[in-house]
């Protein structure tokens, strides 16, 4: 594993590994364990759309591993006046260990990792959003011990954290029932790779169904990030693709609630919802932290 761009770039066998040392890294940090793995090394982190939770669980999570991480903000760098990505990799790999990047789009990141000759990490795309996923299973399999037999339910826009979890839940073994509006399906190259995966993949556009039976259930905001200008519209279109009490009645009596957050209460989740699972919502973004430390170490230590 070179880099992190997409989950559909790693094994099942890899994405264990990373949940396994996250545990042990979240446990040696609860434990007051040192674990300077990444002593004197330096991430740099492109941030081309806002954060919160990915800002600051990286950097606080190189400081933790003894590292040193940089905050580059696009409208500082010469990247935000138009200098190629392949010379800004280029040049960016002669002072770095590892680039974080958070930007639009995919090939952006794919770029980066081709023309530079360091580890690249995907902070966030159009496409995807591998290191959400990473805490996501993390948290799954923290609260139900593991991935056996579970289903999960992602109800909303086919967007980039759809994508990134219908592969990673499959991956690790879990069915997949994703229900969203027809003009808002995932990416054909999404599709057939879930489609390899026979019954244990569905795409309804009825909520309800895509519930049934689920033992956890997902969602995420209606416009994301560089679609604000169509929120009217896509509000119209969600309408019914809510987590509210009458689609946790068709779940499993004892599923979780997931969001990668920000969330909008009463858009994509009724605030009744989210303050009842607040407890698996908040662990999810904590483990963002731990997920993301066994990711750089996986990726920067010698
Ligand atoms: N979930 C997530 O990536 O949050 P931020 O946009 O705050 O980084
Ligand atoms: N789909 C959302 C995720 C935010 C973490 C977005 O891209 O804005």
């Amino acid at each position: 594993m070179k880099h992190l761009l997409k989950m559909l770039d790693l094994s099942t066998e890899e994405i264990i590994e990373i949940l396994n040392l996250a545990d042990q890294l979240k446990y040696e940090l609860k434990h007051g364990i040192p674990h300077p793995h990444l002593k004197g090394k330096t991430l740099g982190m492109i941030f081309q759309k806002a954060s919160t939770r990915t800002r600051v669980s990286f950097e606080t999570g190189m400081y933790q591993l003894g590292g040193y991480p940089l905050f580059l903000s696009s409208n500082d760098l010469q990247i935000g006046r138009g200098e190629p990505v392949q010379d800004t990799a280029r040049v960016l790999s002669r002072y770095l260990d590892g680039i974080m990047i958070r930007t639009f789009e995919q090939k952006e990141v794919e770029d980066l990792a081709q023309y530079g000759s360091i580890p690249i990490i995907n902070g966030l795309t159009d496409f995807c959003h591998p290191c959400q996923v990473l805490a996501d299973l993390m948290t799954i399999r923290e609260f139900k011990g593991s991935f056996d037999g579970l289903k999960m339910c992602f109800i909303g826009d086919g967007n980039n954290m759809a994508n990134s979890l219908i592969v990673g839940c499959l991956k690790v073994g879990m069915s997949v029932s994703i229900a969203c509006p027809d003009d808002y399906q995932p990416p054909k190259e999404i599709l057939d790779f879930a489609k390899t995966y026979g019954d244990k993949f569905e795409m309804t556009n009825s909520p309800m169904q895509a519930a049934k039976g689920a033992d956890v259930l997902i969602t995420d905001v209606w416009a994301s990030m560089g679609q604000e200008g169509e929120a009217e519209k896509r509000k119209k279109a969600f309408a019914g693709y809510q987590i509210n009490d009458e689609l946790m009645a068709q779940a499993n009596a004892d599923a979780m609630v997931l969001h990668c957050l920000p969330a909008h209460r009463e858009e994509e989740i009724t605030e009744k919802v989210f303050e009842a699972h607040a407890n698996e919502i908040f662990e999810e973004a904590e483990n963002r932290l731990h997920a993301q430390k066994a990711v750089m170490v996986k990726l920067m230590a010698n």
